[in-house]
């Protein structure tokens, strides 16, 4: 399939692209690079040897996409574009809506003029309300979130599920990504953030590289067995191949599905800390901090339904993802910039 890959110059679209050629699919990617690198798809090219169309546009600009789609026989859209820190949507909100909301309402709209009716969109877990059971399932409460970037995922799903109950035409695939960490195993894609990291895994290894003193560890005293956060880290390669699934669901089905994409495994920030040394041959120096606002003991998925409907699980373990972490992050001890 032709497959548009909104936000594919990012970290979870470059791994993206590179299981998608894998498998046979051609990529086109827009881009508006507010979060990445155009170096990371050359670097794709170099993993796979083929060249990905790439588009510098923002999906907010109806033209860009009426340009892409025109050009373009689109079979699906993957749509990873969006703004995602969850603490810079809490300052600036308006911009976290604009951006997220408004950028799925303009590409479906260009979709459908172009009787493109078939999407895959970035969820994620926090979209689950905060007082579910765990292991969460895609009918676990949702809702009650805890931050603007939340409710913009909360929101698109609804608009999207709107979508496809009002045309049935429509295929919508609704994945909620847990926590992705690692990298692609080449050493040559990975996650750089912009400034000092929000998540863990980034944060750990740029500790491990001396780019950080000491990581701080946010709480220990949550009711899990060492008292540290619980989450459910998944490989990136895994989540990748994840949309390689979605979207054959897609081309097969009518309508609007929901999947979780995690392992089923929780796992604390000191297992993380610990598992990264071990695999690595490193010390993360680390301190114990005040809880963070707005963070759970736990939260892990209930993989089932797209182990069942997808045919998907993932097969990278914990130490994969330490590793290739750290493979990405000391071979690019800078990203993307040389
Ligand atoms: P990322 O920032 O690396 O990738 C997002 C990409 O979208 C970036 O390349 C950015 O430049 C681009 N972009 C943003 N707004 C755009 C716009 N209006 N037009 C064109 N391009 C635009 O982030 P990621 O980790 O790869 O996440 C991809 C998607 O998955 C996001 O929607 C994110 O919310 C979602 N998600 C991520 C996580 C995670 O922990 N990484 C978890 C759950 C869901
Ligand atoms: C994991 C654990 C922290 C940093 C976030 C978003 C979520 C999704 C994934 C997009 C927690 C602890 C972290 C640090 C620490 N993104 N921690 N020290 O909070 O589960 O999820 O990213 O959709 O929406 O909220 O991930 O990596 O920030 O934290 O102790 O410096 O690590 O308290 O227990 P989180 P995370």
């Amino acid at each position: 399939m032709n497959v548009l890959v909104t936000g594919g110059a990012g970290y979870i679209g470059s791994h993206t692209c590179v299981e998608l050629i894998e498998a046979g699919h051609t990529p086109i990617v827009i881009d508006n690079l507010c979060n990445s690198s155009a170096k990371s798809l050359d670097r794709v090219r170099e993993i796979t040897g083929t060249a990905v169309k790439f588009y510098e546009g923002d999906v907010c600009d109806e033209t860009a996409l009426e340009k892409i789609l025109s050009e373009n026989a689109i079979d699906c859209v993957i749509h990873f574009a969006g703004l995602k820190a969850v603490g810079e949507s809490c300052s600036i909100p308006l911009r976290y809506y604009e951006n997220n909301l408004g950028s799925t309402m303009t590409l479906c709209r260009v979709m459908a003029k172009h009787g493109v009716k078939k999407i895959v969109f970035s969820s994620s877990a926090t979209v689950y309300s905060g007082d579910n059971e765990m292991p969460l399932r895609e009918t676990s409460k949702t809702g009650n979130c805890t931050n603007p970037y939340g409710w913009t995922k909360y929101m698109c799903e609804q608009i999207l599920r709107d979508i496809a109950k009002a045309d049935p035409e429509w295929s919508v695939v609704l994945l909620r990504y847990f926590n992705p960490v690692g990298a692609h195993k080449s050493g040559k894609i990975g996650e750089h953030p912009n400034g000092i990291p929000n998540n863990l895994m980034p944060f750990i290894s740029q500790t491990a590289i001396g780019k950080r003193e000491k990581l701080s560890v946010f709480g220990d005293d949550y009711d899990t067995h060492d008292g540290t956060g619980v989450r459910d880290y998944i490989h990136v390669v895994d989540l990748a191949k994840g949309h390689v699934a979605a979207i054959s669901h897609a081309a097969k089905n009518k309508g609007e599905a929901v999947f979780n994409l995690g392992t089923g495994t929780g796992y604390s920030v000191l297992d993380m800390v610990k598992a990264f040394e071990t695999a690595n041959d490193i010390k993360v120096p680390y301190v114990i901090a005040p809880r963070r606002p707005g963070d759970l003991a736990t939260c892990y998925a209930d993989p089932t339904k797209s182990r069942e409907v997808l045919h998907w699980e993932a097969k990278h373990d914990q130490t994969d993802m330490c590793r290739d972490t750290w493979h990405w992050q000391s071979n690019n001890p800078n990203g993307y910039d040389e």
